[in-house]
């Protein structure tokens, strides 16, 4: 996607792939638009799809299928037991990852689940470079604590640093001198840091932790969910690495772990999961949970179409056009909206753009939860629909009190190959009109809170009538456009 130069030095990502389906979309009227955001409880996740134009929630799940993952999904095998498309998904994993032991998992929170249990004992501590929302939810209610020791320069919301997803190894140093190191389940690293904006480690700091848990006999888990950016901010940007291919950046990560899981709704664009293991043991300990929770081992909850799927999409993530998509898409999103002035997180990660919205309405306290009612704005202004990350995706502590977030994101998930750029300057437009009137936005309120994930179906409403002058605005701007 890279090595093509343009005649007058404009810069902008080509495409090294067609289009052969298309799903129609809709863009309802704004009146509609705020009707379908009250009917959601200012939630994104409550909206019905055919009322949102772009869904920019998620890349879970809906990243574009290649033809031959289309074409592999008819060869799968449906043997309950035994399916030669197990096997076909277990080569490609052992090939990549160089682990001998596998087991499948319906999605990546299941395998969170089965290292959890595994792994956690009540008063241990899980460190991390940065939480996932079900990662920590998995660790806290087995008893355990979540210790987030990323690198300072991870928080900072501009920023040129190209690895903010770097694990602070001396943090880790001293938590093993001040708990030590029984008192730590396992060692969590995430690639591709999800909710700090979708940024990198590096391989150089993977190694780094990797010597620290060697000194001290702690497990290393990789979160590999986001693997395919990570691997090729790693290509891109990390000198020692440039002239390593694909697979040997992805095997040279894979020696550092002794567990790899993943959600094959990201990692492998289908629907599923898994947990690589290399211990034998260690593999026997968690292999009794996916005949219990998932389902037999040779499918463990996964439709054996979608693994087939998913055994090309991993083959597929090893090719650099491919990886390379999502990242420049990104980058040229993230780059218009800087222009613009709005405030996003920089430099450009993998998995989407993020609004910043603690600068976006510095007028919102964080108790009125900014970036939900950024999304909802966002929303309303444009049918596109974000998700967001920051207070309301934390979760009250034991003594009800609400911890306030270290970052207020929107989050615009850009799915791989599933947008045109056209759709992405649609969508930087309204940011840039919203931006231009955020003095209009308001707060937003629980109406019904859910003691757990309370940010995937918690009902809120708007604090005031921000939501109705803003519509009035947009109609005053834009007359009767859509
Ligand atoms: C880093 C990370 N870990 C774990 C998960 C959970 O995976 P799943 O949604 O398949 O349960 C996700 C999903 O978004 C993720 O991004």
């Amino acid at each position: 996607m890279s090595k093509v130069t343009f005649f007058k030095g404009e810069q902008f990502p080509l495409e090294m792939h067609k289009v052969r389906i298309i799903q129609k979309l809709n863009l309802l009227p704004i009146e509609e638009r705020l009707q379908a955001m009250n009917d959601a409880g200012c939630n994104t996740f409550l909206l019905q799809n055919r009322d949102v134009f772009l869904d920019m929630l998620t890349d879970s799940g809906v990243n574009a299928m290649s033809d031959q993952q289309l074409a592999a999904m008819m060869i799968a095998d449906d043997a309950y037991a035994g399916s030669a498309t197990y096997t076909r998904l277990y080569d490609k994993l052992v090939e990549l990852f160089g682990m001998d032991f596998f087991l499948p998992t319906h999605q990546g929170r299941a395998a969170e689940n089965i290292v959890s249990k595994v792994l956690v004992r009540p008063h241990t501590v899980v460190p991390m470079n940065y939480h996932f929302t079900t990662s920590k939810a998995h660790v806290t209610v087995n008893g355990g604590e979540v210790l987030e020791l990323i690198t300072p320069e991870g928080l900072e919301v501009s920023s040129t640093n190209q690895f903010k997803g770097n694990f602070d190894v001396d943090a880790l140093e001293a938590l093993v001198a001040d708990r030590g190191a029984d008192a730590i389940a396992f060692v969590r690293m995430e690639a591709g840091t999800n909710l700090i904006g979708g940024q990198p480690f590096s391989l150089a700091n993977l190694r780094e932790v990797k010597a620290t848990c060697d000194r001290h006999g702690l497990l290393l888990v990789l979160d590999a969910s986001l693997l395919a950016d990570n691997l090729y901010f790693i290509k891109q940007r990390e000198a020692d690495c440039a002239d390593m291919t694909i697979p040997e950046i992805t095997r040279a990560i894979a020696d550092c772990a002794d567990i790899i899981y993943f959600s094959a709704r990201k990692l492998g664009f289908g629907r599923g999961g898994g947990i690589c293991i290399r211990d034998e043991e260690m593999y026997k300990r968690m292999r009794g949970f996916v005949p219990m929770y998932e389902g037999f081992l040779t499918y463990g909850g996964m439709s054996v179409r979608e693994m087939e799927a998913i055994t090309v999409g991993l083959d597929e993530t090893m090719d650099e056009d491919m990886i390379s998509q999502g990242p420049l898409f990104i980058k040229y999103m993230v780059e218009d909206l800087d222009r613009r002035g709005v405030p996003v997180i920089t430099p450009a990660g993998g998995l989407g753009a993020h609004l910043d919205a603690m600068r976006f309405l510095p007028h919102v306290p964080q108790s009125q939860y900014p970036a939900g009612a950024l999304a909802a704005a966002l929303f309303i202004a444009s049918g596109v629909r974000g998700m967001e990350r920051g207070t309301l995706s934390e979760q009250r502590d034991a003594d009800g009190v609400e911890p306030m977030a270290n970052m207020e994101l929107v989050r615009l998930a850009l799915p791989r190959r599933v947008f045109t750029l056209s759709q992405v300057s649609y969508a930087v437009d309204r940011i840039d009109w919203l931006f231009a009137n955020r003095e209009l936005i308001g707060g937003l309120e629980f109406v019904e809170e859910p003691e757990i994930l309370r940010f995937f179906y918690g009902r809120l409403a708007p604090i005031g009538d921000w939501q109705e002058r803003l519509v009035a605005k947009f109609r005053e701007d834009f007359q009767d456009s859509l």
